[in-house]
């Protein structure tokens, strides 16, 4: 009977599919056959709506080539039976995945062999939309496969996950795995980089990892060129315990806790990899474990850890958590940082945790956001509930078999129970450190927390607050008595002052010049009024300027220019180097070198296309962003290697020609028109407290260390609404003030979602500050807009720019307004006070602010000439 009505459904289900009905399916006790005559040309897709009331089960299986892309909604349970290899959870064709927002129900993954049982693996393909992710991404929520994060998952024995060829981050609420299953990334091996990082635990329950973490085989072992991670998140705790995993993208601990507990005797016996394996790269840490965040165990970790937050060796009172590789015998160091901290727990001679590093111990002052720290970090022992302690008892806290390096720079703070005396023994001998106590006396002792009195300052232990920058309101608020005019066009207000500042636009390719007459669209009239600085969205990258090698067409890149000259407006030429619109014949993908170049023959090519381009236009253009994106969205090494920075593996240039493609392209410039400034120009490097920002600073420093000719750097400033700090922009900024150099917002686009006007407000005000921090740093001149309305913006459907798609302007537009309106005003009562050199001081007319000659006294400047030749307006 029961089997009669499961019949009935499954009739109905795959005659409503057949049918195309795309009506929602109410699913009790359901099973979905998905795998019948499924072929690599003909998946079998399933995408028709679905509930899972609360109580019933979905079952769906699966054979080789399947997309199951519902939306699915409901309580209930979903059982998925994966046929080999290609079973996606989405579209494998556009790399999609389904929205599941609304399905909160548990899911169980299971292998199905029914079908073929001859396949790589059992699992599901997890799509990411075709976004790349990276784990230092401070808000990542957009660039990952979101599908399971309301979901509590089980992959069970003989199933996987894997992820397409990508940079993919896939989240899920809650993830169990049992010993047998497999997390891959890619699931084919191929020298190709990819990166797959796991995002578990948002649900704050605790979950155990008993399967295999670890990239596809390649000649028998894991491939370590595609990096396979673990994010945590959530409060709970995750207990890793496996015994063959190898992390090769690290464990990152961002909010509670993980336990390394796998059976590190066996590992170490019979070789195996353990609890972890190394990371990738070895000199890379294998464990991040950030500020409020816990890292414990009695297993085994094979590489580095990087330690700012607990480190809470063994599990439930007992145990030893080693820093061992057994595979490859490699030392593994343990990095603390200010703000640290060890816990041991004690209960008697016997009984009491530990840890032992096959490396050193070594102390870095960098914080987790990469400012300084002086906190010394902790070592904390307390006692057990049950515990015996007796006097002479010594407990070996820590070993190290590479000792403590750097020890005269630092030390533990070590605070034992206040309950006993104790006597703490640190020996550095023979190039190890081995850290123990011995209770000395059973009566209450001294040292408990008042050890080291001189170690108080131990502000890296709270949490930091943004942090503040100082009060601009004076600055930017409203001017009693002011006469500068509201609701002006925005570059009229800079033309106002005295002042190199200049506000920019990237024209949207699909407008027509209006070469060389005046512009009559909207549009155009937008853009004119508006801007004083523009910039070609695509016309002067190298696909479009050299389509052929040494042919040159500078057309419409020649057009822009002679319209902008036309319109008063300055032009910056984007951008000389890059691996994204690169022509053909230099590479297919900018990526490859399909064309097999040598690296002289590229540099030589990269040579002749900067020359001619930078001749071209003179000193027309005035700035160049010389090499554009070149940095790696991971930049994880800036953790370890404070002045270090991580280029992009997929570029040609970085390929062929290696990092000094970089310098090469400034001194090529430079040398073909020493009076223009050149930049280095990136994203998601916008935030003081990122790795990406940092590794930016890094590069820049370094360039101009070496003495290339660098002026600055270009801050893409592709954002979101939501995102936006403004001390913490201000303070990048501040940064490369400090080593001479420019720092301007080249790309400026504020994605919001939709336009209510509460979206429309919040991004006015990022606007604004963007602004404000612009206006009031003398080595920030320049902040362009990239795009005109968002009708033509390249981040179609954020509503990410000035003018709305009738070219009206925005809230964003008028707060600009605003904003230039009282940096003017402001700036003409600073101007007054200011210390004009007046004995010096020519007079040579007076004005008003609009710079029209004044008959009758009245509010507004005199124009000074200084006696070097300048001249000021002064408020009279
Ligand atoms: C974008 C353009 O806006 C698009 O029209 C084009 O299709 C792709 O490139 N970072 C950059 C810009 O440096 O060159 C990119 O411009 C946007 C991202």
């Amino acid at each position: 009977m029961l089997n009669m009505q499961i019949m009935k459904k499954q009739l109905l289900t795959i005659l409503m599919f057949a049918l195309g009905v795309s009506a929602q399916v109410w699913a009790d006790d359901k099973l979905i056959d998905l795998c019948e005559k499924n072929t690599s040309s003909t998946y079998k897709e399933y995408g028709t709506a679905t509930t899972i009331a609360a109580g019933s089960t979905l079952t769906v299986r699966t054979a080789r080539y399947t997309d199951f892309y519902p939306t699915l909604s409901g309580k209930g349970n979903l059982e998925l039976y994966c046929g080999g290899e290609r079973t996606y959870l989405g579209k494998h064709s556009d790399k999609s995945y389904p929205n599941w927002t609304n399905f909160t129900g548990h899911v169980d993954i299971y292998p199905y062999k029914a079908v073929e049982g001859n396949c790589g693996f059992y699992g599901a393909v997890m799509n990411t939309n075709g976004k790349s992710y990276s784990p230092e991404d401070a808000n990542p929520t957009s660039k990952i496969n979101v599908l399971f994060n309301n979901n509590k998952v089980v992959l069970h024995e003989g199933a996987a996950f894997a992820t397409e060829k990508s940079a993919a981050g896939i989240r899920i609420g809650e993830l169990n795995t049992e010993a047998g299953s497999r997390m891959y990334g890619y699931y084919k091996s191929q020298s190709a980089t990819s990166t797959a990082y796991y995002l578990l635990g948002c649900l704050h329950t605790d979950a155990t990892l008993a399967g295999r973490i670890a990239s596809v085989e390649k000649n028998g072992a894991p491939d370590a060129t595609q990096a396979v991670g673990i994010v945590k998140e959530g409060k709970g705790t995750y207990t890793l315990t496996a015994n063959d995993n190898q992390i090769s993208g690290a464990i990152r601990i961002n909010e509670g806790k993980v336990l390394i507990n796998n059976d590190a005797a066996t590992a170490r016996k019979k070789k195996y990899t353990g609890g972890t394996g190394s990371a990738g790269n070895a000199s890379m840490p294998v464990a991040y474990v950030f500020k409020g965040a816990t890292l414990g165990g009695n297993g085994n970790i094979g590489g580095h850890v990087d330690l700012y937050g607990s480190l809470m060796p063994g599990d439930e009172g007992q145990g030893t958590l080693y820093l061992a590789n057994y595979a490859t015998s490699a030392a593994c160091h343990l990095i603390v940082h200010p703000g640290s901290s060890m816990h041991f727990s004690l209960t008697d001679a016997s009984a009491y945790t530990s840890m032992e590093a096959s490396g050193s111990i070594q102390f870095s002052s960098m914080l987790q956001d990469f400012t300084e720290g002086k906190t010394q970090p902790q070592v904390v022992a307390t006692l057990s509930e049950n515990q015996q302690v007796k006097e002479g008892d010594t407990f070996t806290l820590i070993k190290a078999a590479k000792g403590r390096q750097n020890a005269a720079d630092w030390k533990f703070k070590i605070v034992l129970p206040e309950q006993l005396t104790w006597d703490v023994n640190e020996a550095e001998e023979n190039g190890q450190y081995v850290l123990s106590v011995t209770c000395t006396s059973l009566n209450q002792g001294s040292q408990g927390g008042e050890d080291d009195k001189d170690n108080v300052d131990d502000k890296d232990n709270v949490d930091d607050k943004d942090e503040e920058d100082e009060d601009d309101s004076a600055m930017f608020g409203e001017v009693a008595g002011t006469t500068v005019q509201k609701g002006m066009f925005l570059r009229k207000y800079l033309e106002m002052l005295d002042t190199d500042k200049r506000i920019g636009v990237a024209v949207p390719s699909t407008w027509t010049y209006n070469v060389p007459a005046s512009p009559s669209s909207t549009v155009s009239k937008n853009i004119s009024n508006n801007f004083n600085l523009c910039v070609a969205e695509n016309e002067m990258k190298i696909d479009q300027i050299e389509p052929s090698q040494n042919g040159f067409n500078f057309g419409a890149a020649n057009d822009l220019v002679q319209y902008a000259q036309n319109q008063r407006m300055a032009v910056r030429g984007h951008t000389l180097v890059w691996h994204q619109q690169v022509p053909e014949w230099i590479s297919k993908d900018g990526k490859n070198n399909d064309k097999k170049w040598t690296r002289e023959q590229l540099l030589e090519i990269m040579k002749n296309h900067i020359t001619k381009c930078v001749k071209q236009f003179g000193s027309k253009v005035m700035e160049w962003d010389v090499v554009n994106e070149t940095l790696d969205d991971d930049q994880s090494i800036v953790r370890t290697n404070p002045n270090g920075y991580q280029l992009r593996k997929e570029s040609v240039w970085v390929k062929v020609i290696g990092e000094d493609f970089i310098d090469s392209a400034f001194v090529y410039a430079h040398r073909a028109n020493p009076n223009i400034k050149l930049y280095l120009n990136d994203y998601d490097c916008e935030f003081s407290g990122v790795a990406k920002t940092t590794a930016l600073y890094n590069l820049a420093k370094r360039l101009k260390d070496k003495g290339v000719p660098i002026d600055g750097v270009g801050l893409q400033c592709h954002l979101k609404a939501n995102n936006f700090s403004k001390p913490k922009l201000n303070q990048t900024v501040k940064r490369y003030a400090e080593i001479g150099l420019n720092c301007i917002f080249t790309e400026i686009d504020i994605a919001i979602t939709g336009n209510s006007s509460s979206e429309l407000t919040k991004q006015a005000e990022v606007f604004s500050q963007i602004a404000q921090v612009w206006l009031k740093n003398d080595n920030c001149p320049h902040m362009v807009v990239w795009g005109i309305n968002d009708k033509f913006s390249w981040v179609s459907g954020s509503h990410a720019v000035l003018f709305d798609e009738n070219n009206t302007g925005k809230p964003a537009y008028k707060a600009l307004q605003t904003t230039l309106r009282n940096y003017v005003a402001n700036m003409k009562q600073q101007t007054s006070v200011e210390g004009v050199d007046n004995a010096n001081a020519a007079e040579v007319g007076r004005y008003n602010l609009s710079g029209l000659r004044l008959t009758a006294p009245a509010h507004g400047v005199n124009i000074v000439r200084m006696s070097n030749g300048t001249v000021k307006k002064v408020m009279k």
